[in-house]
């Protein structure tokens, strides 16, 4: 069985004293809530700060980056074994826009993949098309094709213990929200497509759907069978929001 999974993607969003208050009345909110696993992803520089404030409870650490070496001469860079020294757990890659802004590529997001499998974390993929590609009729060839960078890179079972979240650019920050059937669609395609490498991996992998996830629209999308949680944007921003949608999906996935 799959367990569902909310994650909050801050972006570049926070302060030392957002991170501590938010963390504060999360830790409240969620404090009964059971049947979720729950994971926020602030910026680098606060992750640390954030799982002090984390500590003992059941939500986890989310990072949003990492650099695909372990450690040397590389400025700037977050390496996966300091995500893990910290206590990070689940990591973003291949985020729209890091693709878009940082041009990063499958074969690079891929190599980041396989960093984060070698020393033990989650990644988290995040794949979708463009409101261009859309129109075009080439969501499951965009998805298709960003999956198959990780399955040529890593094999069959790539997929094992790893987070899909599937997110439609034209949703992102847009408050257009995928129509639930439709999201549900493209999230049967993409357990299919894993499922002809690998049934049992495609039966455990969990896909998020993420682009404008609210409080009034989580729940109907979580009651799909393939939408295994929802990777949150800017509702992830405000703790009583968050909570809200964390509840919502503990809730539509135990009906
Ligand atoms: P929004 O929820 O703000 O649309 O962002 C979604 C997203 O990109 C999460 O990674």
């Amino acid at each position: 069985m799959r367990y569902p999974l909310v994650i909050g993607n801050w972006k570049l969003n926070g302060s030392r004293h957002m991170v501590s208050e938010l963390i504060a009345v999360l830790r409240n909110e969620l404090s009964i809530v059971t049947g979720c696993d729950v994971a926020i992803a602030p910026p680098m520089v606060y992750l640390d700060l954030a799982q002090y404030h984390l500590s003992g409870s059941q939500i986890a650490l989310g990072a949003q980056n990492v650099d695909t070496h372990l450690s040397g001469a590389f400025t700037g860079e977050v390496s996966a074994e300091m995500l893990k020294d910290i206590g990070a757990k689940y990591i973003i890659i291949g985020h729209s826009e890091r693709r878009t802004y940082h041009k990063e590529s499958d074969a690079f997001i891929a190599e980041k993949f396989a960093v984060l499998k070698e020393v033990g974390l989650i990644p988290v993929l995040c794949i979708g098309e463009s409101e261009s590609e859309k129109k075009a009729g080439q969501t499951e060839i965009v998805c298709a094709h960003q999956i198959d960078a990780i399955l040529n890179r890593l094999g069959k079972k790539a997929f094992e213990s790893s987070v899909i979240a599937y997110e439609p650019i034209w949703a992102i920050g847009t408050g257009k929200f995928s129509a639930p059937k439709q999201a549900q669609a493209v999230h049967k395609f993409i357990r299919d497509y894993i499922a002809k490498h690998d049934a049992v991996v495609a039966e455990q992998v969990i896909i998020q759907y993420g682009g404008s996830v609210n409080t009034g629209n989580a729940a109907e999308m979580l009651t799909q069978p393939d939408i295994d949680g929802v990777l949150v944007g800017g509702a992830s921003l405000k703790a009583e929001t968050f909570a809200v949608i964390v509840k919502e999906t503990a809730k539509a996935k135990l009906a």
